[in-house]
Parts: structure tokens; sequence; C-alpha cells
């Protein structure tokens, strides 16, 4: 899928489908007027009648017959300009793009209304256009027949129109960088997409290595040996039950001066989480191997960052193990000596992602990190707080939290902060060790993010909690049902923008 970038009017522009972006309640725009009439009035009737007023998500495609150059034209709803947002564009581009695939159009072109969204420039516009498109278009089809393939059709050019060729440089930036941006979302959805008895945590650590071969990125592995020579006690119980090898993935990004203090990414890598010992139940296991999809984003966002050359020292830590049952397995009541010599009464093997966590933070403070930003799918709780719309935020530097917050809004991934008093470190108060790994069902998001803060404390810190958005079973406007890849947009956002001068 070729997208390309062009001034020209879309009136006049020869192409399977002319996609025109339409506000609700504004058709006086002149291209609107000038289509209107030259369709004989088609226009306003199909907005009078109700068919087409321009609300959000709504299309129609019709054939123009002759009036225009375009074979056909898909109008797209925008909904009301006064509340339009990157990411109402971006969903628009995703809806439109998603109609043509399965219409099998070949080349299409997209005028979107580019001057009338408030507060965003003109690339920042091409950019969640592209981000929508490429995103929409994803599909894992890694183990489908070439016939299935073939029969899924995307089309070969998406021309994006721009009223003014000042904003071409501008805009043509922005279109490659949401390209290498979108390579690295669509890589996150694959890892996460990727069944259980393909995804060992070796293969997650050599997919990370191949990213890092495509890339500037350094790559560094540890282990099940190198692993306890360290003392990774708490990540080492988790995996034993598994025959697999756990592995701890580094990954460093050297983009900015070397004195330079790096913010350090840290992702749950759970290739498998069937709760070990303290079993789930059957319905919807399936969707546990999911449960490296914080390690996919930091994979995803590192890829991003050197592909992007970003001007920052970065590194990525994904600690990868397996969680199941079996005779090696640890059990309840067992006590794990972490990495960080503190002890921890494991009262429900199911409760692991904290568990490898702990080790990861600690390790990550030989980086002396300037921050350390965290993403885990890490407690159901979080579903019942906050659905699927909203990552959870929590951590102990309110400025970092409301930079990744705001990067979230950027980017259509969205957070949500819940509080992180020390009122609620009682709950996973043990009398045996120094704490146990849950604190019973009030609040399960907010004391798994009470167990964490007790591994990263002596940094700046922010937990993120994607249990509810890294992975969605109904299709969205440009994320397909399965692995969402989210995280790495945000992160991008905040790393690039907001996170500068925190
Ligand atoms: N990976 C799960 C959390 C999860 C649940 C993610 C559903 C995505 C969808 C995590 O390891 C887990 O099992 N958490 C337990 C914690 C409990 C035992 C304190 C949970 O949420 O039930
Ligand atoms: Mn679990
Ligand atoms: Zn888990």
């Amino acid at each position: 899928m070729d997208i390309k970038i062009r001034k020209a009017s879309p009136l006049q522009i020869k192409t399977n489908c002319l996609v025109i972006g339409v506000f609700e309640k504004s058709f006086s725009t002149p291209l609107l007027k000038e289509l209107d009439k030259k369709l004989g009035g088609l226009l306003r009737k199909a907005q009078r009648s109700g068919e087409f007023t321009g609300k959000d998500g709504e299309q129609i495609i019709f054939q123009p017959a002759g009036h225009l150059p375009a074979d056909r034209v898909l109008l797209l709803g925008l909904g009301l300009k006064k509340v339009a947002t990157l990411d109402k564009i971006r969903k628009a581009s995703g809806g439109a793009t998603r109609n043509i695939i399965k219409a099998k159009l070949s080349q299409v072109a997209f005028a979107l209304p580019l001057t009338d969204v408030k507060s965003t420039m003109a690339d920042e516009r091409i950019g969640a256009i592209t981000e929508g498109a490429l995103l929409a278009s994803y599909c894992y089809d890694q183990f489908l027949s070439e016939k299935a393939k073939s029969d899924r059709k995307l089309p070969s050019t998406i021309t994006l129109l721009i009223e003014n060729s000042k904003e071409k440089d501008a805009c043509q930036e922005a279109l490659e960088k949401a390209q290498k941006l979108c390579r690295a979302v669509m890589l996150t959805r694959d890892l996460v997409n990727t069944p259980g008895n393909i995804k060992s945590p070796s293969f997650l650590a050599e997919q990370a290595r191949a990213a890092a071969e495509q890339s500037k990125l350094s790559c560094k592995i540890l282990n099940q040996k190198e692993l306890a020579k360290e003392g990774f006690g708490a990540l080492l119980g988790v995996a034993q039950g598994s025959e697999r090898e756990p592995h701890l993935i580094i990954l460093e990004h050297k983009g900015g001066q070397k004195s330079d203090a790096p913010t350090a990414l840290v992702g749950k890598g759970v290739v498998f989480d069937a709760g070990g010992i303290s079993l789930k139940p059957a319905a919807k296991m399936d969707e546990m191997k999911m449960d490296m999809a914080g390690g996919a984003a930091v994979i995803g966002t590192m890829l991003a960052a050197s592909l992007l050359e970003l001007p920052i020292n970065l590194v990525g830590i994904v600690p990868t193990v397996e969680n199941l049952p079996s005779g090696t397995a640890y059990r309840p009541g067992d006590i794990l000596t972490s990495l960080s010599g503190q002890t921890i009464e494991v009262l429900n093997t199911d409760a692991e992602g904290r568990l490898i966590l702990a080790d990861a933070l600690t390790y990550v403070k030989r980086f002396e990190p300037k921050l350390v930003v965290d993403l885990a799918t890490l407690t159901g709780a979080c579903i019942v707080a906050l659905g699927h719309h909203a990552t959870a935020v929590l951590g102990n530097d309110d400025k970092l939290v409301d930079a990744l917050c705001k990067a979230g809004e950027q980017s259509g991934e969205r957070l949500w902060q819940l509080p992180l008093w020390d009122d609620y470190d009682q709950q996973i108060k043990s009398d045996v060790a120094d704490m146990k790994n849950i604190g019973g069902p009030p609040a399960g998001t907010i004391t798994a993010a009470a167990f964490l803060k007790k591994f990263a404390d002596e940094f700046r810190w922010a937990h993120l909690d994607i249990a509810g958005t890294a992975w969605r079973d109904q299709d969205q406007p440009y994320i397909p049902k399965g692995g969402t890849g989210v995280g790495v947009r945000m992160l991008i956002e905040f790393l690039s923008n907001y996170g500068k001068d925190i």
C-alpha cells in the first residue's frame, strides 16, 4: 500500500474512489458546494433526507456517472466540526480504508478537510490520516492459506490530497514518520497475536533481536543460568512451572549524548498465562497469549525510536516467562527472594506479572534511568474499572503521569490515573515475608501497583495497566480485533514531545 501526498483539486482527480470528508452541519464549504452543483443537488438531497448528514462514522459510496473524473465518491462523516480531534480523523480514515478494502478498490484519493480541525497543523493531520489508513489495513494472516490471503486485497495507492503546496514538505515528513511508527505498531500486534505454541520466551527474545538487527538498537539477552546467577528469584519462581526457558531482553537506543541518563521502559512478557497452580477458568484462557503485550509494546517502541532516530537514550527491558501449572511449578504459600533482596509470599500464582516486573524494575536501576515507565496486562480489575477505553496509569511522580496522559490524549491511546496512596500498602502486608503478592478484592489494580512501588521507589516511575486496552474482541475503526499494539504510539508521542522537559 503506497501512500503519497499530492496538491491537486479533488474534483479534477482521476481515481477509483475519491474519499471526501464532510463535517456534520457544514455542507457549505466551497468544495462541497461545487460537488453538489456538479451532481445536480444530490448532496443537499442526501443531507435533507437524512441519508448522509456527516455524522461520525457515516459513509456512503456512489458512482458520479460522468460528472467527475473519479469512478466513485465515498462521502465520509467527520461529526461536528467544533468537537473534531486528531483521533476522529484517524478513526474516519481507518473506517474509510476498511470500506475500500472490502470493496477491493485499487487507486484511491483522500480529500479530508485539512484546514478545519482546530489547534492542529496540516502535518499532524496528515500523520493521523496515514496512521488511520495503515493501522486499519492490518490483518494477522500468517496462518491463513494463500487463497484466503489473496481474497483480501489492499489498495495499491492512497493519494492524500493537500490544499496548500507550501505545506507539502512538512506533510511528506509526517507521512514518513507515520509509516515508521505504524511498522512498529504492526510488529507489536504481530507479537501479541502470535499463538502460544509458537511464542516461547526464546521466540520473543529472537524477535527482539531481529528488531535490533533491522535498526540501530543493541540487544542483549540473559538466559536462565545468567538470571539465576544474578538472583532473579521472583522471575525464576514464576518460570519454574514451564519447560520453556525464561529470558530477560535488554534493548538499547543511543540517540542522545553519552552523558544523558536514559529513559527506561519495562514490559511484562508472560507469553502465556494459564494462572499456574492457581489455574484460570477455561473460558477465554486462549486470550492469555496476549499477556506479553507490555513487552511487545516495549519492543515496538524501541524499534520506532530507532527508526525515527529520536535524540534520546532509551533502554527497554522485557522479562519473559510462561506461567503454567506442573509438577515443578511454584505453589501458593511459597516464599520467593527477589533480586532486590525483599521476600514475597506467593498467595496466588496467577498474580505472576508483578513478580517478574519486580525483578526487572530492580535490574533497571543499574542503568541509572532518569525515569521508568512500565507496561503490563496486570489485572482483570483494570477492565472492571475502566473497560477497554483507557489504560490505567499510577506512579510516584505527578508530572510524569500528566505528561503521559497528554501523550495519550494526543495519540488516541487514552490513559486515566488511579491513586497510589500509602493507605493501600497495608493490603499487601504479609506475616511471614516482606510482602504478599495479592491484596484481596478491593482495588486490585491499585494494590498491584502498590506492590510494584516497593521495587520502584528509587526513581521516578509510572505504571501502565494495559489489561483492558491491549486486546479487543471486536473491530474498532483502525484497530482490527486481536492485539491492538497499544502503548507504542502513546510512548513515542511522550518521548518526542510531552516527556522532553520533565
Ligand atoms: N494476566 C492477568 C491479568 C489479565 C486478566 C489481563 C484479563 C488481561 C485480561 C494477570 O496475570 C492475572 O491473572 N491477574 C489476576 C490477579 C489476581 C490473582 C490478584 C487477576 O486479575 O485476576
Ligand atoms: Mn496471571
Ligand atoms: Zn498475567
